[in-house]
């Protein structure tokens, strides 16, 4: 059996090995895939409606996404596993705010932010710890902030492991997911489902979820 540290290290080796090509794939991708930046921009929505507060990309890799949360005005930071990612994220974008963590154990006060995003990076979680995530997302998360998730679906299936470029990840049902959290303490605002586009392997699901009182 698979310790928490143990695939916590994993995955950031794999991404430290992997950070250069990572940050070439990433460069710009948002920018044929409207539907997901609708979804960002929906969430940049909400969050604004909320207030001022601070928004954190956990998982953010090379830092793409932060950068598009910021130009749609969120007050926002990227935590990361990989410190060889953040080297990327930090070269391309020197004006934001990047920091090494695991999105399981944040070095943040409880409610502090007004919104969490995890985009492609719950993936690599084993499906017995995300109970966990959604509870260290809920308590950094103020009353009302915004949660929003994307991740790869299942299609039908069952939560299943798949190999993944850099290191194994799963799928999950979206309902399932949103189980999950509503069982963690979120409510559901709404879900997009995307097929995969071309280069693309599998459904895409996005989960937009408030955090109660
Ligand atoms: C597929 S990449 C997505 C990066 C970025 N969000 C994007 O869309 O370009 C997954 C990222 O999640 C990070 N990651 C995975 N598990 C993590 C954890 N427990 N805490 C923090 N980062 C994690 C990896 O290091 C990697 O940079």
């Amino acid at each position: 059996m698979t310790e928490p540290s143990s695939y916590l290290g994993t995955t950031a080796g794999a991404y430290d090995a992997m950070a250069a090509r990572y940050a070439e794939f990433a460069r710009d991708y948002l920018d044929s895939l409207p539907l997901d930046r609708a979804v960002l921009a929906a969430f940049a929505e909400y969050v604004r409606a909320t207030g001022p507060g601070p928004v954190a990309e956990l998982g953010c890799g090379t830092g793409e996404v932060t950068a598009h949360l910021r130009d749609l005005g969120l007050d926002v930071f990227g935590v990361d596993l990989s410190p060889a990612m953040l080297d990327f994220a930090r070269e391309a974008h020197p004006d934001l705010r990047f920091e090494v963590g695991s999105m399981d154990a944040l070095d943040l006060a409880d409610g502090t932010l007004n919104g969490v995003v995890s985009w492609y990076s719950v993936i690599h979680t084993p499906p017995r710890e995300i109970p966990g995530c959604l509870a260290e997302f809920r308590r950094v998360l103020a009353a009302g902030g915004l949660l929003l998730l994307a991740f790869f679906e299942s299609e039908g299936g069952p939560v299943s492991a798949f190999d993944h470029k850099v290191t194994t990840a799963y799928r999950w049902p979206i309902g399932e997911l949103a189980a999950l959290a509503a069982e963690a303490g979120f409510t559901e605002v709404g879900r997009m489902l995307r097929e995969p586009g071309e280069g693309e392997r599998f459904r895409r699901g996005h989960l937009l979820l408030r955090r109660g009182e």
